[in-house]
């Protein structure tokens, strides 16, 4: 039966997902997916309120959640959370980073506070729950997947958002590193590069001018829909679809990084 071959392909039944930043609008998305996949989703953000709502989307949904607080750039709320997921569900077979900010200005204005905070939220929580994840999941027998969320500016430069793009480009740099170091240990890493989805951390930087930019420079002429990351996420993260992928680095954009004039 063609379905059952599906599901033995992409099926996450008795596994358990942990999504940080499954607050934000594209990491609750992929909760749902998850979850419509089978998996139990561990729901971790510092925002309680978003949090405890998606976990009850997600139990609507037919699969076990629950929400955990973290502070996703304190190594010490990251440790905690791991500890906080083994004791509820005894496993963590697979980890979505998907926290995140922006800040945009023009470059002679950027701060120290604004360039600290989107370098520390995007690039070190990253390396925080790759690091601390990573590991428990290098000694468990069935080992583990990560998937990171990068950005098409991790490969052109966007205006106005500088150190957004540099922790970008430091995401998919030190995501393709880490997998190199973890690919035989069973633990795969890739990362998810969406193009432009309105969400909380980018309604202050789209303006209409920009919208316009965007608009023209994406082949597809549209903004994403947040379940158009559904598809491509199973893939990376699933242990039967995504066996040999690991480093790669998957756009979901409608063109942009194709695209040129
Ligand atoms: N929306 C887009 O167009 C787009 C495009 C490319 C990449 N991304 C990336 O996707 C990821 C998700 O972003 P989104 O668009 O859903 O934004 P969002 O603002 O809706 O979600 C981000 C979430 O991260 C949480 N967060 C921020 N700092 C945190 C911290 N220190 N600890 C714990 N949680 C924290 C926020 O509370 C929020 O729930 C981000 O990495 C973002 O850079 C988004």
């Amino acid at each position: 039966m063609p379905h059952e071959y599906l599901q033995k392909l992409f099926g996450l039944d008795d596994q358990v997902a942990v999504v940080i930043g499954g607050t934000g609008v594209l990491g609750g998305t992929l909760c749902e997916g998850l979850a419509l996949a089978g998996a139990s989703v561990v729901v971790a953000g510092r925002d309680v309120e978003r949090g405890e709502q998606k976990v009850q989307f997600v139990r609507d949904l037919g699969s076990q959640s629950v929400f955990l607080p973290v502070d996703s750039t304190s190594r010490g709320s990251v440790q905690a959370l791991l500890e906080a997921v083994l004791a509820e569900f005894g496993q963590v077979d697979m980890l979505i980073n998907a926290a995140g900010v922006n800040s945009a200005e023009p470059y002679f204005e950027i701060t120290d506070e604004a360039f600290d905070l989107v370098l520390a939220t995007n690039l070190k929580s990253t390396h925080l729950g790759c690091q601390i994840f990573g590991r428990h999941m290098a000694v468990q027998p069935e080992g583990g997947s990560i998937l990171n969320l990068g950005s098409v500016s991790a490969h052109v430069p966007l205006s106005r958002v500088f150190a957004y793009s540099a922790s970008k480009a430091a995401v998919v740099n030190l995501s393709q590193n880490i997998a190199r170091e973890l690919a035989t240990s069973g633990v795969r890493v890739n990362v998810l590069c969406p193009g432009f989805f309105p969400a909380e951390q980018n309604r202050k930087v789209l303006t209409p001018q920009r919208i316009e930019s965007i608009m023209k420079r994406t082949p597809m002429g549209r903004f994403g829909e947040p379940e158009e990351l559904i598809g491509a996420a199973l893939l990376l993260l699933s242990r039967k679809a995504g066996t040999f992928i690991t480093g790669s680095v998957v756009y979901v954009d409608g063109g942009f990084t194709a695209a040129s004039i």
